[in-house]
C-alpha cells in the first residue's frame, strides 16, 4: 500500500522533470502543471499571467517590447483608417497572445488580395475555421470522418506562423440530419458525441493547435438549457461527455465553452458562470470561456468586463471569439465613426482582464462577412470593407489595445 503510493507518487514527477515543451507550446502560467523549459532553439516567454509560451529564442524579447504597435496614430474617425500598427501587434504589446480572424479555404483559397492581408502576422496572429471543423463538414456521415477542408485551414496558419482556434465540436447548428433525426438513446448518442468530439480533436492535434470551442451556444437568452438533440436526450450531461472526451484527445489544447449575449451581465452570463463553476467542482475539464460579440453598432456591451472577471475568478480564461459590430445599412461616416467606438469599447474591456488572452473577429472582411446572410438589411460589420479597405474600426481596434 504504502509502497505503490510512493511509486505513484514518483511517477507523477517524471514527466514534468524531464520533458521539454515542444515548439509554440505552453510553458507556463496559472495553473500550468507541465513543463517550463523549451526544447532547444526556443525559449519560454511569458505572455500573460495566464500563459507562457515557447517561442524561438531569436524572436524572443531582451529587454523591451519587440512587437511594436504600442503607439499608434489614431486620428481618424470618419474617413478610412490612419493607424499604421497592425491588430496582432498592438494585442501583443498590450500583453494578449493573439488577435485573430476567422476564415476559410472558400475564401483565402480564390481570393489572393484577401490572402495576402491574411497572412500579415502584424494583423493576425491566429485563424478560426468558419465553417470547416463543423459536424457536418467533418463526419457528414455517421463514422466517415473528411478533414480537407479543416486541414488547409490548419495548414494556411502553420505557412504563416499563426495559431489555431478549433471550433466546434457539439453545436445544436450544422449538425447532419443523422444526428438530429437518428432518435437515439443516451448511451448510443454518449458515443457518438464521444467518437465526434475525441476523432475531431485528435485528428488536428498539433503544435499551433491552441484552443478548442468544445461546446457550442448551450444556452438561450433568458439563460435556459437550448432545446437540442443533446440536452433532450442527455439533460445538461453532454457538455461533460464533449469536455471529457476533448480533454485526452489533446491533452494541451485549451478546452472551452462559447457562446454569444454572455456579454452583458443577466440572466445568460450568469447561467454560464454557474455552468462553469459546477464543472470547475465536479472536476470536468473547462479552461476556457468564449464571449462571441455578435454586437449591433451603438449597443455593444460596456458590462463584459465585469462578466470576465467573473469568469476568470473562477480559474477559467476567457477570449473574444467571433467579434463583429453590425449596422443597419446603408453604412454612414456617422455609422462608421460610431463603430470605431464600439469595437475600441469591446477590445478595452479584454485588454483591461488579464485572463482575456486574444480577441478573434468573425471575418476581417465586409466582402466575406456572414452577417448580411444572416441579418436582413444589416452589414458592414468588419474592420475592412468589402474592398479589402481598411475602416475607421480598424483604428478603435487599435485604440482598444
Ligand atoms: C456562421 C458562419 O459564419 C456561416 O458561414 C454559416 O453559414 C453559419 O455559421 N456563431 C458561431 C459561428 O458559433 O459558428 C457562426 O458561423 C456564427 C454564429
Amino acid at each position: 500500500m504504502k509502497l505503490s503510493a510512493t511509486f505513484t507518487a514518483l511517477l507523477s514527477l517524471v514527466p514534468f522533470a524531464v520533458a521539454q515543451q515542444a515548439a509554440w507550446g505552453q510553458c507556463g502560467g496559472i495553473g500550468w502543471t507541465g513543463a517550463t523549459t523549451c526544447v532547444s532553439g526556443y525559449a519560454c516567454v511569458e505572455t500573460n499571467e495566464y500563459y507562457s509560451q515557447c517561442i524561438p529564442s531569436s524572436s524572443a524579447p531582451t529587454s523591451s517590447s519587440s512587437q511594436g504597435g504600442g503607439t499608434p496614430t489614431t486620428t481618424s474617425s470618419g474617413g478610412g483608417a490612419t493607424s499604421t500598427a497592425g491588430l496582432n501587434s498592438a494585442a501583443k504589446a498590450a500583453g494578449k497572445m493573439y488577435f485573430g480572424t476567422a476564415t476559410d479555404e472558400s475564401e483565402f483559397g480564390s481570393d489572393a488580395a484577401y490572402a495576402a492581408i491574411l497572412k500579415e502576422t502584424t494583423e493576425f496572429g491566429q485563424l478560426t475555421p468558419l465553417n470547416s471543423m463543423k459536424w457536418d463538414s467533418t463526419e457528414p456521415e455517421r463514422g466517415t470522418f473528411t478533414f480537407t477542408a479543416g486541414d488547409q485551414l490548419v495548414a494556411e496558419a502553420k505557412a504563416n506562423g499563426q495559431i489555431v482556434r478549433g471550433h466546434n465540436c457539439v453545436w445544436y447548428n450544422q449538425l447532419p440530419s443523422w444526428v438530429t433525426s437518428g432518435n437515439f438513446n443516451t448511451t448510443a448518442l454518449t458515443s457518438i458525441i464521444q467518437t465526434h468530439c475525441s476523432t475531431l480533436v485528435s485528428h488536428f492535434k498539433g503544435e499551433i493547435l491552441y484552443a478548442w470551442d468544445v461546446i457550442n451556444e448551450p444556452f438561450n437568452d433568458d439563460g435556459t438549457w437550448r432545446s437540442d438533440v443533446f440536452y433532450n436526450t442527455l439533460g445538461t450531461s453532454y457538455v461533460s461527455i464533449g469536455l471529457n472526451a476533448a480533454r485526452p484527445a489533446d491533452p494541451s489544447a485549451k478546452l472551452y465553452i462559447n457562446d454569444y449575449n454572455i456579454e452583458n451581465t443577466g440572466a445568460k452570463a450568469t447561467a454560464m458562470v454557474n455552468l462553469v463553476s459546477s464543472l470547475k467542482a465536479a472536476g470536468v475539464p473547462i479552461d476556457g470561456v468564449g464571449f462571441q460579440c455578435h454586437f449591433i453598432v451603438g449597443e455593444v456591451s460596456t458590462t463584459m468586463q465585469t462578466v470576465m472577471e467573473q469568469m476568470t475568478a473562477l480559474g477559467v480564461e476567457v477570449a473574444i471569439t467571433e467579434l463583429d459590430i453590425r449596422m443597419t445599412l446603408p453604412s454612414t461616416t456617422a455609422l462608421l465613426a460610431q463603430q470605431q467606438k464600439d469595437y475600441e469599447t469591446v477590445i478595452s474591456q479584454c485588454k483591461a482582464v488579464s485572463g482575456c488572452i486574444g480577441a478573434t473577429v468573425w471575418d476581417f472582411t465586409d466582402k466575406y462577412s456572414w452577417v448580411p446572410s444572416t441579418f436582413s438589411g444589416q452589414g458592414d460589420a468588419c474592420p475592412w470593407d468589402s474592398n479589402l479597405v481598411k475602416k475607421p474600426a480598424h483604428d478603435g481596434i487599435v485604440a482598444g489595445f
